[in-house]
């Protein structure tokens, strides 16, 4: 305690208490030696050899048109945050931070010794700003803001509040909100008008806090004065380029910096950021949908799209707006000469007294690409009928037979296969090896009159050929296609095959990466928190539907893994990790990504429960519903298979009390948008999900109109008991996977 000092002086509560105090007849700044009441917060000036020179307070939120945000919040430590636009783009400025107790900066926390901390906007990092406070008390609100010095006037900031952690053995309940996807294009933040009414201890911002597309007809929205278009143009990614539908995808630094820039010009943002301090990991779209690493995936394999370069200046510009504290490296800064993906790191651990440690992930950046890539051959054979007959798997009935293209039945389909794969423009090289017969009987069919068609193989052909399994198994039957290889992948095929390559190459099949993994495994066993919380960007309970009663065609009677670019499509990986952690008690996985509210739990092998997982839903981007209706529409073998209507049964079908088709699932709400707030005490963990219509939107609502818009859903689990508990009208009852059933 004898470290921290606060200091009330004259000089600053005449600027705070009137925002524009008396003239000052002096300009000169005072701020390191001007009197410090050591330790005693009196006021009384003790010890001064200057006399404090008022300044004129006055405020200036040009300066600072982002605002300011805190973030990280430890027992002793933050980290807080501005953007300086002042003077020229291309030269450093000085700027200062002041400390308070109070609102009113009466109570001044001494930085380093002083009423202020002299500080540098670099050109460099697009003049943002961001310092690590330290000698902090423990579960203390701070207040705090930016200024220039100019003209005996101090230009401040907006005044932040944040909040440090409790000290670790403090018995102390902890309330937090988690939130995730925030598109900006077309979308206005009621979510977070309504969160800022709330007090909380922090944010935890689980991803797509800025979306990396300008305006992609596939699933954002437009208005007028809610979109983006980059100013740097030729820098960015351009589809449709000169027409009408163009829009752009983030590359360069500044493109990225300028999404920042724009998200954080909204007025409910900045209030949160000046609110609450954040803790902030990423999804895929900080950098480019769907990635793995530094690979976008928007062409679906018809191009390399690996870009370390692209990666940098997004994970640049991601370093440079977000507070986030690298404690064992604390003056680190982002150095973009550095070897990715060791350019930043962002997986840590932050603890909240004695009842919660959180673990904040990074699911991107060490993760594989799809088990079955976009551009995988689909007749390419995945397990021979060796290698299912070297394990205790008996062959299943999809299962089906293949030989070498090459020399089956003479070498007389490779021509046909070839001139196929190039009409579609697929390297015709890859046509090779171990073909599906089943898939090559599929194209003669599909192309039947072709004159250059092939005679199909006749019985003596077929006869005794090895039985194995093949890409299109899953449901992918494109060259290039999202089907099968990132959504409605059919389940027993994609786990089985999931399931053989894993014990196979365990490496190959990755979502954290093996150190990320180690590392989390380690921290979520060796923690004594009453609560073990994990921060995980995208979902990991599995969604499936089953068709297999639906009037469909043949190919669409299935039991489906809805998206398989999340959890669901490293379902070996997950196991794994699940059997890892399934002697950690009271562990709880908070996630975003999905667009859609989710809770329930994740079975071991023997079927009891690990851990439960609760999901909140967007904050401002388009519902899951609405995303799965655009994706049934828009692709046409799936429109032409009736799915739109399915994608309107969703959210009956993955509860549904015919099929049971996730029974782990106790809850599922695919078309709000909304906000999650946690309550972690010793005894419980408490989620109340805030929703909102997804029409709502599109329009900033009436301030008084925002508490009614919201409707709350009251969840909880309890200590030494991973499951689902919800409030029923003042009614608890617990969701039971067994009886399918939420029970008294
Ligand atoms: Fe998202």
């Amino acid at each position: 305690m004898q470290r921290r000092t606060f200091l009330k002086t004259l000089l600053v509560s005449a600027g705070a208490l009137s925002g524009l105090a008396a003239c000052a007849d002096d300009s000169t700044q005072t701020t390191a030696d001007t009197g410090i009441a050591d330790g005693s917060g009196d006021g009384s000036g003790s010890g001064s050899d200057t006399t404090p020179v008022p300044l004129i307070v006055v405020s200036a939120p040009a300066l600072f048109p982002q605002s300011v945000a805190s973030g990280d919040p430890r027992p002793g430590s933050v980290i807080l945050w501005t953007r300086l636009l002042d003077g020229d783009a291309s030269s450093d400025t000085a700027l200062e931070l002041e400390v308070a107790t109070d609102a009113d900066f009466a109570d001044i926390v001494l930085l380093e010794g002083s009423a202020s901390k002299q500080l540098t906007a670099l050109a460099e990092h697009d003049h943002c700003v961001k310092v690590r406070v330290t000698d902090l008390s423990p579960a203390t609100s701070y207040f705090y803001r930016f200024s220039v010095v100019r003209d005996g006037e101090r230009r401040v900031s907006n005044t932040g509040r944040t909040r440090t952690a409790p000290a670790t053995d403090a018995d102390t309940a902890v309330r937090f909100a988690f939130v995730s996807c925030q598109d900006f294009a077309g979308k206005y933040y009621n979510t977070y008008a309504r969160l800022n009414r709330e007090e909380l201890d922090f944010v935890v911002h689980l991803g797509d806090y800025i979306y990396e597309t300008t305006s992609d007809p596939a699933f954002q929205a437009t208005s007028p004065g809610r979109s983006v278009t980059f100013d740097d143009r030729e820098g960015s990614i351009l589809f449709n380029a000169g027409t009408e539908s163009e829009f752009g995808a983030a590359s360069s630094l500044d493109n990225y910096r300028q999404l920042y820039r724009t998200y954080r010009s909204d007025a409910d943002l900045q209030q949160a950021h000046e609110r609450f301090p954040f803790l902030v990991i990423w999804d895929d779209h900080e950098f480019s949908d769907d990635c793995h690493g530094a690979t976008a995936t928007y062409f679906d394999g018809r191009q390399d799209e690996l870009s370390v370069s692209r990666r940098m200046r997004a994970n640049q510009a991601w370093w440079e707006y977000q507070p986030v504290d690298y404690e064992d490296r604390p003056d680190f800064a982002y150095d973009s000469s550095a070897a990715w993906p060791d350019d930043l790191r962002i997986y840590r651990r932050l603890r909240f007294g004695r009842h919660m440690e959180l673990s904040l992930t990074d699911l991107r950046t060490y993760r594989s690409d799809h088990l079955i890539a976009e551009d995988a051959y689909p007749g390419q054979v995945l397990v021979t009928a060796d290698q299912l007959a070297a394990t205790d798997v008996a062959t299943p009935d999809f299962a089906s037979p293949y030989a070498d293209i090459a020399t089956f039945a003479g070498g007389r389909f490779l021509p046909f296969l070839q001139s196929l794969a190039a009409e579609g423009e697929y390297p015709t090289e890859r046509v090779t090896g171990l073909v599906s017969i089943d898939y090559l009987q599929g194209r003669i069919t599909a192309n039947a009159g072709r004159v250059d068609l092939p005679i199909p193989p006749n019985a003596a052909e077929l006869d005794g050929l090895p039985v194995g399994l093949a890409v299109h198994h899953t449901g992918k039957s494109g060259l290039f296609s999202q089907i099968g290889s990132r959504y409605l992948a059919r389940k027993a095929p994609y786990l089985l095959i999931s399931d053989l390559l894993f014990r196979a190459a365990p490496e190959a099949e990755q979502a954290l990466g093996s150190a990320q993994e180690q590392w989390l495994v380690d921290g979520l066993s060796g923690s004594d928190a009453s609560w073990k919380v994990w921060a995980n960007s995208f979902t990991l309970q599995q969604r499936v539907v089953d068709v297999t009663s639906f009037r469909l065609p043949d190919d669409f009677k299935q039991k489906f893994l809805l998206s398989v670019e999340d959890w669901d499509g490293m379902p070996s990986r997950r196991a794994a990790l699940v059997e890892r952690l399934a002697d950690v008690p009271n562990l709880v996985a908070i996630t975003g990504d999905i667009h859609a509210f989710f809770a329930g739990t994740l079975p071991k092998a023997d079927g009891s429960a690990a851990l439960v997982e609760y999901v909140g839903s967007s904050l401002s981007s388009g519902t899951y519903k609405t995303l799965l209706l655009k994706t049934a529409s828009s692709d046409p073998t799936l429109r032409d298979a009736g799915a739109a209507a399915l994608a309107l049964l969703v959210e009956e079908l993955l509860v549904s009390p015919e099929t049971k088709p996730n029974p782990h699932l106790a809850l599922a709400d695919i078309d709000r948008n909304g906000f999650s707030i946690a309550t972690v005490s010793a005894t419980s963990f408490d989620v109340d999900f805030y929703a909102i219509a997804e029409r709502a939107a599109s329009a900033r609502i009436a301030d008084a109109e925002l508490d009614a818009a919201f409707e709350v859903t009251r969840l909880q689990t309890r200590t030494g008991d991973a499951s689902v508990w919800r409030d029923f009208d003042g009614i608890w009852k617990r969701w039971n996977p067994a009886t399918f059933a939420w029970e008294a």
